[in-house]
């Protein structure tokens, strides 16, 4: 580990032993959660160490599936290379060629001012390294807190085969195949950095999912992508892809945060860093044909693919302890250590090679941003979207 990975975890342990010691109170915060919460199966951990030893997936002991799906070493990366592009590109010509061994290929990474990115599939701009799996892992927790302890809303029933798509470390795709041991489980990500040891019916491949998907049409029960916006390059296809593999019957559900502060009181000014920070992540995605505000429009999406019973709701994720209430305390001190975390990933390669800034000045509006994020004057939050959706039979 990087002496920049300790600084973070150090720093992310010290925020949630804080903030965890204060929980108590009232409820502050409403969120527009239909149904009730449900308890948390596990005991609440109070520092990102005992985040990760609390989730009992990674201790399964078992031989990984592991597979790629397709490498042609002429990747879509190169996408980003061609002329006209007003922006910086982590891969040169070299990205790959046909004599390439595959495994090779996926682990060729691409190092941009210390992180690190994907080397397979679409250009991505979030790094892939330690420092950004210990942050997915994070985030992982704080969904889970927030839809009390679900991995997903829709109304599965014994499924027999499930797909993660862009599963990230893969988190989502372990504990569902705990919890459907019956059921074969695929996840699919520009990155291998999923662990090796893994229940036996999770099986991970590298794959671009900007690509013609290759799974069976209308072979898999339900299909799940968790933070995805910024990645995908074509929503409606990527949800049509969805439709088209799965069976009759058979579910989709995306889930979503939104790129936003938003403060009910008014306690983030409209000139603050943080501001601008989502306004500028917002347009940079945008300028690369990736957009972080697909959650308005994914029902719409869903529908025009030929989804039925559809369901879309919100739920509020706070930044910071300020809340009153215990569960929502504790929802906005993980979500604070996360974001803190995520700040450097999220913004590094967007701000220099998209927006074109100057490396030092990135680094100091990085510092700042985290600064106002731990700012306890701010009551803000932004957003979470679950959609599902249904083949019909
Ligand atoms: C923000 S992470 C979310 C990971 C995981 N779904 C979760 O919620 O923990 C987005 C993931 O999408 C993956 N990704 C980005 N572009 C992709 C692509 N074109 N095809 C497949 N995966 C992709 C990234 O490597 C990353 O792991």
């Amino acid at each position: 580990m990087s002496t920049k990975e300790q600084g973070s975890s150090a720093e992310a342990e010290k925020v949630v032993s804080e903030t965890t010691e204060k929980a108590g109170a009232s409820q502050a915060v409403e969120t527009s959660a239909q149904q009730p919460p449900v308890p948390v199966p596990v005991p609440v951990p109070v520092t990102v160490t005992e985040v990760a030893t609390a989730i009992p997936s990674l201790q399964t002991a078992a031989e990984p599936t592991y597979t790629i799906a397709i490498d042609d070493g002429e990747g879509p990366q190169t996408d980003y290379t061609s002329s006209g592009s007003d922006y910086d590109s982590l891969y040169g010509s070299d990205s790959g060629s046909a004599t390439t061994s595959l495994t090779e290929s996926v682990k060729n990474y691409k190092y941009h001012n210390g992180r690190r990115y994907n080397a397979y599939g679409t250009q991505y701009f979030i790094p892939n390294d330690d420092v950004q799996q210990e942050q997915l892992d994070l985030f992982h927790h704080v969904f889970l807190l927030r839809l009390g302890g679900k991995l997903f809303l829709a109304p599965i029933e014994e499924p027999q085969k499930i797909m993660d798509v862009g599963t990230g470390t893969g988190i989502w795709a372990i504990q569902i195949a705990e919890d459907f041991p019956e059921a074969a489980v695929m996840g699919n990500d520009v990155s291998p950095i999923q662990p090796n040891w893994v229940p036996p019916n999770v099986a991970f491949e590298v794959d671009d999912f900007n690509e013609p998907w290759l799974q069976t049409p209308g072979s898999y029960d339900f299909i799940h992508s968790r933070d995805c916006h910024a990645a995908v390059s074509n929503w409606p296809d990527f949800v049509r892809n969805a439709f088209h593999v799965l069976k009759p019957g058979g579910w989709y559900e995306s889930q979503e945060h939104t790129v936003e502060i938003t403060a009910d009181d008014g306690s983030v000014p409209e000139d603050n860093i943080l501001k601008d920070w989502v306004r500028d992540l917002s347009d940079a995605f945008e300028r690369i044909g990736k957009t972080c505000h697909a959650h308005p429009h994914i029902d719409k999406w869903m529908e025009e693919a030929g989804f039925v019973n559809i369901k879309k709701q919100y739920f509020k994720l706070p930044i910071g302890t300020w809340p009153k209430d215990p569960l929502e305390k504790e929802i906005g001190a993980f979500n604070l250590v996360n974001m803190l975390d995520a700040t450097e990933g999220f913004t590094n390669a967007v701000y220099t090679r998209v927006l074109g800034r100057d490396n030092e000045v990135v680094a100091q509006t990085i510092k700042d941003i985290r600064k106002n994020l731990k700012n306890k004057n701010f009551h803000m939050y932004f957003r979470f979207c679950v959609t599902y959706g249904q083949k019909p039979e």
